[in-house]
């Protein structure tokens, strides 16, 4: 199914390549797909830097799978999901009875991806208590699981994953400088999807190839009008945001021809209405954007619209809220 989708996307833009699910035809990608490859031969550790929804995930597999590697495990962990005591026992392990709840030993990421690959993802995030743990297992090869007492010799080759800059982490005192120059080594940018040309066209048929595979609706054309405002638009969410205005576009309308009502409104350039006590910079509470998440089933562009506010204000405070 993917290669037919490939092939018939060939058909319209002969020089599209597919790099590890990345599509693209972008020179920007294609040379940064370079780098990839060539970093990947290394053991070297390396921040892939972009926004929200850019790639940086199938990045940190591409170069784990291109990497010698390969044959080894591959583990991920999200820093922003767990707190300080849970992420340390989530990455080094901890032993039975270390803390309430550790019944039993537990085996951390860092020896389960021994021989392979450990993608820290939101390493910004991880909470500065555990940094230092960090820190000495990317100089030493060793830890000590929580609790415990003898060290763990582990060969594991670190990517790691921020859509900030680590930099600005240190100037606010969050994040240790020389952990930081540990972790990136050879830092990778991602480009923005607005930034790079002809990828929002491409992108767009490749999400349409894939939901015509499902059958309910069959689209063979773009109005010319929306491929105005799909390429007119800032992508904030970059590829995951567009994936899901296409499907957006599949669940909630009909007929062969993608068409601008099938666009959520922000890109239809329709202004949300506004609650009459909202003020301009108003914040929405939490109740209010866990329902308009709820409703929307939770596409914030869609949710931001219903709230009347911008989605950057939207995102700022589900972040404040720590709402994901
Ligand atoms: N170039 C691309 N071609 C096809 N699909 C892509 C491309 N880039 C990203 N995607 C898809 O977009 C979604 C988001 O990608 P991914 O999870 O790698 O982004 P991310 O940078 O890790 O985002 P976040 O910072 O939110 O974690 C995924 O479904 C991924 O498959
Ligand atoms: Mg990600």
């Amino acid at each position: 199914m993917r290669r037919d989708d490939l092939t018939a996307l060939t058909e319209r833009f002969p020089g599209v390549v597919d790099f590890y699910g990345m599509i693209t035809t972008a020179p920007s990608m294609i040379e940064f797909f370079e780098r990839v490859r060539r970093v990947a031969r290394t053991d070297a550790s390396v921040l892939v830097r972009g926004e929200t929804g850019t790639g940086k995930d199938l990045v940190a597999r591409a170069i784990h799978a291109l990497s010698p590697r390969a044959g080894g495990p591959f583990q991920a962990v999200n820093c922003a999901l767990l707190t300080g005591d849970l992420l340390a026992s989530e990455l080094f392990g901890h032993v039975r009875g270390s803390f309430t709840g550790a019944v039993r030993d537990r085996t951390g990421v860092f020896a389960l991806a021994d021989k392979g690959t450990l993608f820290l993802d939101e390493i910004a995030e991880i909470p500065i208590e555990v940094q230092a743990r960090l820190l000495r297992v990317l100089q030493e090869g060793r830890f000590v699981p929580v609790g415990g007492t003898e060290p763990v010799q582990v060969d594991v080759r670190l990517v790691s994953a921020t859509h900030e800059a680590l930099r600005l982490r240190v100037e606010q005192g969050r994040f240790r400088e020389d952990l930081m120059y540990r972790v990136r080594v050879v830092p990778m940018f991602l480009p923005r999807l607005a930034d790079r040309v002809g990828d929002v066209e491409v992108l767009t048929w490749w999400f349409i190839l894939q939901q015509n595979a499902f059958g309910l609706r069959v689209v063979d054309k773009v109005h010319p009008a929306v491929r105005a405002a799909l390429v007119g638009y800032d992508w904030p969410g970059n590829v995951r945001e567009l994936r899901n205005v296409i499907e957006h576009a599949f669940a909630i309308g009909e007929g062969s021809t993608l068409t601008l009502d099938d666009l959520p409104p922000e890109l239809r350039g329709v202004q949300p209405q506004r609650r009459p006590s909202d003020g301009p910079d108003e914040l929405p509470d939490r109740e209010l954007i866990v329902e308009a998440l709820r409703k929307t089933g939770g596409r914030k562009a869609e949710a931001a619209a219903l709230l009347g506010t911008s989605r950057s204000t939207l995102w700022r405070k589900m972040r404040e809220l720590g709402l994901r």
